[in-house]
């Protein structure tokens, strides 16, 4: 009978087609459509339940899932899909255990958090956002989504694209930063790289946006907090990320911890019902972070099955680990708490897009031993690696050109993070090996091969307290170097630079200094690495600081004294060759930041498209009854955008088409950018729009538009942008999106602070 059943699917599987391509509607649709339906006439309801339950699978020794209790339960057809597991051999035998034991033989879906690459690991994506560029996003993601389809992974909760203004919250170490224009093309980007053409083929995999919505405005920095804002806010600032991932086409989307207008998301049918599926027609499902349903408990919001009730009415499709779906909405529907096509829509949607995955053709589409061995890990995959690292480095001082600096000499390397494997791939690098990564002292050791000498010294450790370096090393890779006192370890780093022409302090934050569930209020470098980089200017030597960062940090101490920064995030499993590549002049750093540097954490939150307010600074500070602080200016120690080159960029003969302008005319904006430096260079222009006048108050400026482009030494580039009213338009207080006539600034520049202006008029 139940082999009956199966072959019946396949047949009307093969009856129907094969392929689905999620561009192509019409057609394609009704064969899924059809599809799901016959498959749904045959599922009891706790089949259906079954499908929106997705349990964490921990790591499973290969023989040990037909016994355990997740394969009881997918025997029994009680599990959608799993995630964390890894490897085609374990994901073919849980996935065997679904076709073949399971009464209706629906394959499963496997997802993981492959969020900066799969085993060859990219930066955080923090630092891709830093690279300013669309397609070296979508070309990681797109390496990433081969190498995890090869490992049998075929959905990913990625892109983050909660925008974030506080860089107290460690996980804006995921995100795109704080401007929603940035975040809307890297969530185009990265929804592209992972889903290519067709969702189907066995290389791409099915994106996940999240963390719907606002996560990243949780008060104070703290992770999980209450999240509460405006709606002109939401829609003008927030919500343009998670927007552009839907119009890209995203999959599915996974609801945000924190509430919204006194709502979890995860409860929230405004948010997952009203405006993500009715404004704006998403068609792919819905899951819950990790035991969100559970948690709207502690929100206050009633017992597991109110939760859960609350959840699928709002519009939730799939329960993350919490089970509560599992074990309550069969109560709920006989009690009239929720309906039979609450859960059978929220069935077809999660059938659907397994469908879409090809999952119903061959449920071991993902499972192909050859490709495992072939295309994870990679040279290619690390040559695109290092060349993508690269490009994300944002050089933050470089006083009287000290970098880049040659590849011989005498060099000291200093440092807890010169010679610190564990802390290179950076923060949710679940599919990392981190013995693969290249540290900086291995990098700089090849670099300068046959060339000078290098010298090394750890310096100190990461931070001076047994117990944060606990707190920040959760996964069995911790840092301290409890063997040797902190008076030891300065002294034999203060005799190693001694020995050299030239210091590079490797410093920052360890990897799990930011990420989930790792916020800080004091984002500076841990004190005693402070004292270490003393130490070190005071041999009288030069000091180049490479900074490990998965946060804007507070670094007025730093600016003040070191000569040169340069900020490398967390770069990856290539990091410690990118950084030699940039430090030693291969390639020049054309990073600029995402988000904005504070002086101090006081300022936060702090971003460059701000209101104006009534009272806005006149010039310089202090000014009395003028919105400003008493101790330290408005200004950031460096401003969104910001980042210099081993180029030197001069922006001249900025030009407009037209200053008076109507209906939908198009502006053309012109400027000259000339390299008159010694290197050739990248450099990210930047346009921003300022609105002088609206039905609500307008942000003193926003992006609207970035360009990379490589500038020879020596050489003029013309550079164009086309302005249309589209790229006017905002919500206003109707939340109606549209532009309004008036007088408007455009500017351009290297960054959101030093600008080229002109102002135009645009008539309705
Ligand atoms: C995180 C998500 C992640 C999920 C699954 C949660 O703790 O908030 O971003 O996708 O775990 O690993």
């Amino acid at each position: 009978m139940k082999k009956t059943i199966y072959f019946f699917i396949l047949a009307t599987i093969a009856l129907f087609g094969l392929s689905f391509s999620p561009q192509k509607s019409g057609d394609s649709d009704q064969k899924m459509h059809r599809f799901i339906d016959d498959l749904m006439k045959k599922m009891t309801l706790e089949e259906k339940i079954g499908q929106l339950n997705l349990p964490a699978f921990g790591d499973i020794v290969t023989g040990q899932a037909s016994s355990s209790n997740v394969g009881t339960k997918i025997k029994n057809g009680q599990v959608g899909g799993l995630f964390n597991l890894k490897s085609v051999k374990k994901i073919r035998e849980v996935q065997r255990i679904a076709v073949e034991e399971s009464r209706l033989k629906i394959p499963l879906i496997f997802g993981m958090d492959v969020i900066h690459g799969y085993q060859t690991t990219f930066p955080i994506p923090l630092a891709m956002a830093a690279s300013f560029d669309p397609s070296l996003v979508e070309r990681m993601a797109r390496v990433a989504a081969t190498e995890a389809t090869a490992d049998g992974i075929c959905w990913n909760f990625s892109p983050m694209v909660d925008i974030s203004r506080d860089p107290r919250w460690g996980r804006i170490a995921e995100s795109a930063g704080e401007d929603p224009y940035l975040g809307s093309k890297l969530a185009e980007a990265y929804v592209k790289g992972y889903q290519g053409e067709r969702l189907s083929d066995e290389n791409t995999m099915m994106a996940c946006v999240k963390h719907f919505a606002l996560y990243g405005a949780s008060e104070a920095g703290r992770d999980y907090n209450t999240v509460d804002m405006s709606k002109v806010r939401m829609y003008n600032e927030y919500l343009p990320p998670y927007k552009a991932a839907v119009d890209a086409g995203v999959g599915s989307v996974m609801t945000s911890f924190n509430e919204i207008d006194g709502m979890p998301a995860t409860g929230n049918k405004w948010l997952l019902t009203n405006l993500l599926r009715d404004q704006w027609g998403f068609n792919g499902f819905v899951v819950t972070d990790y035991t969100a349903i559970n948690e709207m408990i502690d929100h206050g919001m009633g017992d597991l099955q109110q939760v859960s009730a609350l959840a699928l009415k709002a519009g939730t499709d799939m329960d993350m680990v919490g089970e509560g779906f599992l074990t309550s909405l069969k109560k709920s529907l006989d009690e009239g708490k929720v309906s039979e096509n609450d859960i059978n829509q929220a069935c077809r949607r999660i059938l659907e897009a397994k469908y879409k995955l090809g999952l119903f053709d061959d449920p071991y589409r993902y499972c192909n031993e050859e490709r495992a061995e072939n295309e994870i890990f990679t040279v290619e995959n690390n040559r695109i690696a290092r060349e993508t690292a690269t490009q994300t480095f944002v050089l933050l001082k470089n006083d009287q050109d000290l970098l880049p600096i040659e590849a011989k000499g005498k060099i000291a390397l200093i440092g807890p993070l010169a010679d610190n494997i564990q802390n290179m791939p950076g923060t949710w690098s679940v599919a990392a090996d981190y013995t693969q990564s290249v540290t900086v002292l291995q990098g700089f050791t090849e670099a300068m091969k046959g060339k000078g000498e290098l010298f090394y010294a750890k310096g100190c450790n990461i931070v001076d307290d047994a117990t944060m370096d606990a707190r920040v090393a959760p996964f069995g890779r911790p840092s301290f170097d409890q063997g040797k006192p902190s008076e030891q370890l300065l002294n034999e780093a203060v005799a190693t630079a001694k020995k050299a022409d030239i210091i590079v302090a490797v410093m920052g934050e360890a990897a799990e200094m930011s990420g989930e569930s790792s916020s800080r209020t004091d984002i500076g470098l841990p004190e005693n690495q402070r004292t270490l980089l003393a130490a070190l200017l005071k041999t009288g030597k030069p000091v180049v600081m490479v900074l490990f960062a998965g946060r804007p940090m507070t670094l007025s101490w730093e600016n003040d004294n070191i000569p040169a920064i340069l900020n490398v995030w967390f770069a990856g499993t290539q990091a410690g060759n990118a950084i030699a590549d940039v430090v030693f002049g291969k390639t020049s750093p054309s990073g600029k930041l995402p988000a904005t540097f504070p002086v101090n954490v006081g300022q936060i939150p702090i971003y460059y498209n701000h209101k104006n307010t009534g009272r806005p600074l006149q010039g310089a500070w202090f000014q009395k009854f003028r919105s400003n602080y008493l101790d330290v200016p408005n200004e950031p120690l460096f401003p969104f955008g910001f980042g210099l080159s081993y180029g030197r960029f001069e922006y001249s003969d900025f030009n407009l088409s037209k200053t008076q302008l109507k209906g939908n005319d198009q502006l053309i904006a012109s400027v000259s950018l000339t390299n008159n430096g010694k290197h050739d260079a990248q450099e990210v222009v930047q346009l921003y729009i300022r609105d002088w006048v609206g039905s609500i108050t307008r942000p003193v400026a926003e992006l609207k538009g970035i360009q990379k482009v490589l500038v020879k030494s020596g050489e003029t580039k013309n550079i164009q942008f086309t302005i249309t009213p589209e790229d006017l338009k905002f919500y206003n207080a109707e939340l109606k999106y549209d532009w309004e006539a008036g007088d408007f600034d455009i500017m351009i520049g290297g960054n959101s602070r030093d600008l080229l202006k002109k102002t135009i008029h645009w008539e309705k």
